[in-house]
């Protein structure tokens, strides 16, 4: 019988190196693009899927997470003695009230894949999706819809991927797939981070995947693999050999927001599509070019 998935995990675990020492006492997922931290990018792709039940994998200096998607007595208060409307509803809006938030600790760094098996007693032997929110997927439908719906259709378990440049394969789970259609293909192999000179192909996982909880079992019998990690690609690899797992080529422009240059690349682009902001940046911007041109 077809399930629906209601359950999302967000391994944010991660020490967030690349970005010291803003991340030294606070996750990287917190980092705003304009205004919003980049998990509630996440949870509100998860939300308009259909996801009801949030699970985060957090680590040490996590509590920035939970506070956010806490309520803010003190802070409610203040804004509605002073009146200010607005910003109340964006503080109380930031997730609806059927949704629940699950923290789950992950007291030891050992990777990805371990973070993804620590949400096994929440996840509770039903399908459930897991977001990377430092890839920041910019499409409508969410990435997550999009998969979610190809899952209700395939039944299966799902990896999102993009064509990655080959100098960067390094940085990537890479895939060989065999096309199905126009956007999905099914995965013959993967390998996590290989050199360039080695990848097996440039088709590169993003941060975003829908799982049959079967994945806990491969994941369990995991030893360390790339980098000395538990490592997802790895449970993947190993689930592989027992039923399909399908790539599916997303529709969206994505954002590599665990690098710098990717996480201003969003933040520029972004703040040229925000309300307030999008005329005086963009002018903000062309002031900017020309000066740079008369130099
Ligand atoms: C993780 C995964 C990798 C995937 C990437 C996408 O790596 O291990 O397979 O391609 O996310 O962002 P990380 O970037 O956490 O090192």
């Amino acid at each position: 019988m077809m399930q629906r998935v209601t359950k999302a995990v967000f391994p944010v675990a991660g020490m967030g190196t690349r970005f010291l020492p803003a991340t030294k006492a606070n996750p990287k997922e917190m980092l705003p693009i304009v205004d919003k931290p980049l998990i509630q990018y996440a949870v509100e792709e998860a939300v308009a899927a259909g996801i009801t039940d949030l699970i985060f994998i957090n680590g040490r200096n996590k509590r920035a997470i939970p506070d956010h998607f806490d309520k803010a007595y003190e802070l409610e208060a203040e804004l509605e003695s002073k009146g200010k409307k607005q910003l109340l509803e964006i503080v109380r809006g930031i997730l609806p009230d059927y949704v629940n938030c699950i923290y789950i600790r992950q007291s030891q760094a050992l990777g990805l894949g371990h973070a993804v098996l620590c949400a096994e007693p929440a996840v509770n032997n039903e399908p459930f999706v897991v977001l990377l929110a430092d890839d920041l997927i910019d499409a409508e439908p969410g990435v997550t819809q999009q998969m979610v719906e190809q899952f209700s259709y395939y039944n299966c378990s799902l990896v999102g991927v993009q064509d990655v440049a080959r100098e960067e394969t390094n940085q990537y789970g890479i895939v060989v797939s065999q096309p199905m259609s126009d956007r999905l293909s099914r995965i013959s192999a993967m390998v996590e981070k290989p050199k360039p000179e080695e990848a097996p192909s440039t088709l590169g996982v993003v941060g975003r995947y829908v799982f049959i909880p079967r994945i806990f079992d491969h994941l369990r019998n995991l030893g360390r693999g790339s980098g000395g990690e538990i490592q997802l690609t790895d449970g993947i690899v190993s689930l592989l050999k027992e039923q399909q797992v399908l790539a599916y080529q997303y529709h969206g422009k994505r954002y590599d927001c665990g690098s710098k240059l990717g996480y201003l690349q969003a933040t520029v682009e972004y703040a040229l599509k925000h309300p307030e902001l999008a005329e005086d940046f963009a002018a903000y911007l062309a002031e900017l070019n020309r000066e740079r041109g008369s130099l």
